[in-house]
């Protein structure tokens, strides 16, 4: 069992300026609880209960969100809102959480590779948490996890997207093994709509071997200058199985203003009953 999830929460979110100048994107509420815990919940639900963070400067606060708070504690104690803490005082108690920091800012692969202080020599999963995801049944890691097992194998979570934005997305090619699971040949980070190997875009969920960490010493700088986690997954495919999983639910960018107003909305809905599927 897979009990490493490693939450990269280093980057800038310059793309929600001014709110991300001195808060961390992670910590961006949608309805009253941050993205970073909806993350958090998602990978203990999955079984993950080792969290890991890759952090960066401006990030203290999503330390101080999963440590105590004494005196807001003794401020609520019995009182009527002492109850919205429960979700959280839930996770404190079930999850271990380590934290490594990343100094500059060299991309989602440079990160990964800095976070295997913290994740070792074993498969974990790694979440992206400004992409917030629901899935239908069983929520997103956890489809992956189940892929996983069946193959044992990297996953990497995908969903149609236009084609007309592919690059904004990391997009995979391959063959459908079964229905929901793509056998992966290859892996490109944010190609141009006429270039694009098919619709099915990367979504911020990941379960990774640890072969990961090798291919990762084995790329250089790609799209915008970065190590990207997409170019060593790629390197990873042409010499092992690579499977993407089609996950069922919903996702939302939440490190867009579109996206997140969307995942709020939806969320409302869901916290008020107006959604007859139960999400998870
Ligand atoms: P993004 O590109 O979406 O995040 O990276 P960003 O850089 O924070 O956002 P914008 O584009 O400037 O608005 C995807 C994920 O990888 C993490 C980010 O925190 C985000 O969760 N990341 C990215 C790192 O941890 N380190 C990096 O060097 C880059």
């Amino acid at each position: 069992m897979i009990q490493k999830c490693l939450f990269l929460v280093a980057g800038l979110g310059t793309r929600f300026l001014p709110a991300t100048k001195a808060m961390p994107k992670e910590m961006m509420p949608v309805l009253d609880k941050p993205l970073v815990q909806y993350g958090v919940e998602e990978a203990l639900i999955a079984g993950m209960s080792e969290i890991c963070f890759v952090t960066g400067r401006n990030k203290r606060a999503i330390e101080d969100h999963f440590d105590d708070n004494v005196e807001l504690d003794i401020h609520v104690k019995d009182t009527a809102r002492e109850e919205a803490l429960s979700g959280i005082r839930e996770l404190m108690s079930k999850c271990k959480f380590s934290y490594t920091r990343q100094a500059q800012m060299l991309g989602p692969g440079h990160a990964v590779k800095l976070g295997q202080i913290l994740t070792g020599d074993q498969p974990f999963g790694v979440v992206l948490s400004d992409d917030l995801c629901f899935g239908t049944e069983r929520n997103v890691l956890r489809q992956l996890l189940d892929v996983h097992q069946k193959y044992g194998c990297s996953v990497v979570a995908v969903q149609e997207v236009p084609r007309d934005v592919s690059d904004r997305y990391g997009i995979v090619a391959g063959e459908f093994l079964e229905d929901g699971v793509v056998d992966v040949t290859s892996l490109v980070e944010k190609p141009a709509p006429a270039s694009a190997p098919s619709n099915l875009g990367i979504v911020g969920r990941y379960i990774l071997t640890p072969e990961i960490y090798d291919a990762l010493d084995r790329i250089e700088p790609g799209v915008s200058g970065e190590y990207q986690l997409t170019d060593a997954i790629d390197v990873l495919a042409k010499e092992q199985r690579v499977l993407a999983c089609q996950f069922k639910g919903k996702r939302f960018d939440c490190g867009s203003l579109d996206g997140f107003v969307a995942a709020t909305n939806y969320c409302y809905r869901m916290r008020f009953g107006k959604l007859p599927v139960p999400e998870c």
